[in-house]
């Protein structure tokens, strides 16, 4: 018997193609109204291209940030298997974003400039979903609470989110709970202030990876989170190199020197002890 190459109504086993009265696909998830958000403010192709890129990601920080706070909160009650498989998601999250930049930078130097000055002053810098990610890590700059300050309740959320311990407090807070000291003034720090890297930290962490069976759970902690970080680092390195790719050394439509920027925003360390380590073992 041959196959008949004939359009196949799925009705005929029982799909559900009637939705009157009923909860489609696109009720639960609302799609019309994420498809109802891609406004270009110019006649480019390309423009589609920047704001879904742009949309998608913030999507995905959404549940970056979902994650995040979760596993903080596992962390805290020394929930450490669900804190586990939270952290491995963002770091896969952060791995997605990674491969997205592929798709961006398909666009050229000559195709961004036709919409460049449509986007006026804004820019991803703006974004209050990455700096919430940034604060909850632990990179607490609170001059970045500034561009949120015409909106107060986004700004009420992240000046709240500077009183909590960070995730990396959390950490250090269970390596003590744990049996590797860490020092008082550490575990007491004024956690709106940025994390300061500290010898007894690292020293705290050497122990851990010098005896991995004793401290196994810690060290599979630090583990993870020397993975998040890494994809982290990576995001913030393809950022960077899309962006001179596409503008070169012009400023940033946020104001700042634009790759200079970036570039120093390698620098940051958002686990340091972690990395710093490394040398030790
Ligand atoms: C053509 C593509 C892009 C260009 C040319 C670009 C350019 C820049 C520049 C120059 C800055 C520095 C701030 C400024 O002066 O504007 C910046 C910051 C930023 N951009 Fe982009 N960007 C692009 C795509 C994206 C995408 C797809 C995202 C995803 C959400 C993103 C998120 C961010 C974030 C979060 C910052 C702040 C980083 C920080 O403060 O550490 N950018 N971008």
């Amino acid at each position: 018997m041959t196959n008949e190459n004939k359009p196949y109504d799925p009705a005929k086993e029982g799909a559900q193609m009637s939705f009157d009265g009923r909860m489609s696909y696109g009720d639960y998830l609302q799609i019309d109204k994420i498809l109802d958000a891609q406004k270009p403010l110019s006649t480019a192709h390309d423009e589609m291209l920047f704001i879904i890129q742009h949309q998608t990601s913030e999507l995905w920080m959404r549940l970056a940030i979902h994650e995040l706070i979760a596993a903080r909160n596992a962390l805290r009650n020394d929930d450490l298997a669900p804190a586990f498989k939270m952290l491995a998601r963002v770091a896969r999250i952060f791995e997605q974003l990674n491969s997205a930049w592929d798709v961006l930078r398909t666009m050229t130097p000559s195709e961004y400039t036709e919409f460049r000055n449509t986007l006026g002053q804004s820019s991803g810098f703006q974004s209050q979903q990455y700096r919430q990610v940034e604060y909850i890590l632990g990179n607490r700059n609170k001059a970045m609470l500034k561009p949120h300050a015409h909106k107060p309740h986004i700004h009420q959320l992240l000046d709240d989110e500077l009183n909590q311990p960070s995730l990396y407090d959390e950490a250090l807070r269970l390596l003590n709970r744990n049996g590797v000291d860490v020092p008082n003034e550490i575990l007491t720090r004024d956690v709106r202030e940025q994390h300061q890297p500290s010898s007894d930290v690292e020293n705290a962490w050497k122990i851990v990876y010098q005896d991995t069976s004793k401290y196994w759970t810690l060290y599979e902690l630090a583990e993870k989170l020397v993975d998040f970080e890494d994809y982290f680092r990576r995001w913030r390195f393809n950022h960077v190199t899309t962006v001179e790719r596409i503008i070169g050394f012009k400023r940033g439509t946020g104001g700042t020197g634009g790759v200079s920027y970036l570039r120093r925003m390698l620098e940051v360390e958002l686990f340091p002890e972690l990395w710093h380590v490394r040398t030790q073992l």
